[in-house]
């Protein structure tokens, strides 16, 4: 275990970039050996979700080179994948978990999903209800991995009516649809992160996306060649949504983060910023390879409170510990209401939260699916707090922010986490000035 903690810092300051966005790199490692041909992807994200997968993806058979900044994916093709194992270790990683689950559902070959503690107390029945529907052949207990899909299984099209907003489960079922003969529609309550399909359309799948009354109607043709594209992956939002708040809460700070996805169905915690008064400035917006991007610059701030409902919690699913971290700083009372989603992530988020705010000697409150935050403007964490992160890399790096503005110390109890999505960010935040040491 690695402890560390951060104390106060002010003067933040720097042009930064953060790494490719991971659910756009994970997506496009999947669809590219899914494709005809090969598929250039630069700025892809390294972390270790990213590299578990594509290890995974190399033991079944897809050829894969990895350069600095770049992979090269040789496609399989639909149905073209061939197997030199029968486990495979997902790591920490739920996304690339439940994508992997719809590719490998309807090959014909058995694999078994295995992966560490945090991933293997993940219920994935949401997932595994609609898969077995369209006539996967799944074994486990309790829901949960180790996981087996019996191979040689012919899927059919299914309409599938999302009631629990979830981008990864609308995205395995659309994966799962590629190898399925005919035409399966899904129907999207509350839309959420949209890489899948604009990278299914960009790739030659026959997928058609309507909007009514707030819905996502979406449907895709099955068993349809898909056709290898170079993609740049755009930096990540939820990344930049950390490295920014750590200059909103701390004096005389100014951060830059350049080439942020500003994806319409990722920005939603940059709108309500600006609500919470916010000064963030976007700028130099432009599309890279289909996905909008831009630069956003964040300034010291005085935030005021804010309230979010289950809608706004589904578009910032990643982004509420940090906003639970900046209602803290905040004028007045904050609180957010998801749905169970929140308990799914990679811990328990409301309980991890709760107890890390309370061992900062927040007030909070715990409410059905949420929490209930006191803010103070002049909050500056006189207590030296111990967090429990349980492994989720989010909690980790949200508290150490938080830690930038206290006197006696934040110490996160385990930070290896942090590299399953960000393995950089430590130096990163050092060297835009954050004060973190290493416990002894
Ligand atoms: C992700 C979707 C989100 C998010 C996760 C990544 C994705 O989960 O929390 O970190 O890449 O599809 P949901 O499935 O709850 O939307």
């Amino acid at each position: 275990m690695y402890q560390l903690y951060s104390k106060n810092s002010n003067s933040l300051n720097g042009v930064i970039k953060v790494p490719g966005d991971k659910s756009i790199s994970q997506r496009i490692l999947i669809l590219g050996s899914l494709a005809i041909g090969t598929t250039k992807i630069e700025g892809i994200s390294y972390s270790e979700d990213v590299n578990n997968l594509i290890k995974n993806l190399k033991l079944l058979g897809v050829k894969i080179i990895k350069k600095k900044n770049l992979a090269i994916v040789r496609g399989a093709g639909i149905g073209g994948l061939s197997p030199t194992t029968k486990k495979l270790y997902m790591g920490n990683s739920g996304t690339a978990t439940r994508l992997m689950l719809g590719a490998l559902c309807n090959q014909d070959f058995e694999v078994q999903f295995n992966g560490d503690k945090s991933l293997s107390s993940r219920n994935m029945y949401e997932l595994i209800k609609p898969l077995r529907q369209m006539g996967a052949k799944i074994n486990c207990k309790n829901n949960k991995l180790p996981i087996t899909i019996k191979g040689f299984n012919e899927t059919i099209p299914i309409i599938y009516d999302q009631k629990i907003p979830s981008a990864q489960i609308k995205s395995a079922i659309l994966i799962a649809s590629l190898n399925s003969p005919g035409l399966t529609t899904i129907i999207e309550n509350i839309p959420t992160r949209n890489h899948t399909e604009i990278l299914l359309k960009k790739i030659g799948a026959k997928i058609q996306i309507k909007k009514i009354k707030g819905k996502n109607i979406i449907k895709i043709t099955g068993q349809k060649e898909l056709n290898a594209k170079d993609i740049v992956v755009a930096g990540d939002t939820s990344a930049a949504a950390i490295i920014g708040s750590a200059a909103l809460i701390t004096s005389q700070s100014e951060i830059k983060i350049k080439e942020i996805s500003i994806n319409k169905t990722r920005i939603t915690f940059f709108n309500i910023l600006k609500k919470m008064n916010a000064k963030i400035k976007i700028s130099n917006k432009k599309k890279i390879s289909n996905e909008e991007v831009a630069d956003i610059t964040f300034k010291s701030s005085s935030l005021k409170g804010i309230h979010l409902g289950k809608k706004t919690v589904a578009n910032m699913i990643d982004e509420i510990p940090i906003f639970s971290i900046l209602a803290t700083f905040a004028e007045g009372n904050s609180s957010f209401i998801g749905g169970n989603e929140l308990k799914n992530k990679e811990s328990n988020r409301i309980k991890s939260l709760y107890e890390g705010l309370l061992a900062c000697k927040i007030k909070v409150k715990k409410k059905a699916n949420g929490l209930h935050i006191t803010g103070n403007k002049k909050n500056n964490t006189m207590v030296k707090a111990k967090i429990k992160t349980y492994y989720d890399h989010r909690i980790a790096m949200v508290f150490l922010v938080m830690g930038l503005t206290s006197k006696k110390g934040i110490v996160v109890d385990n930070i290896n986490c942090i590299k399953t999505s960000f393995p950089n960010f430590v130096p990163l935040m050092k060297e835009i000035g954050a004060n973190f040491f290493k416990k002894n």
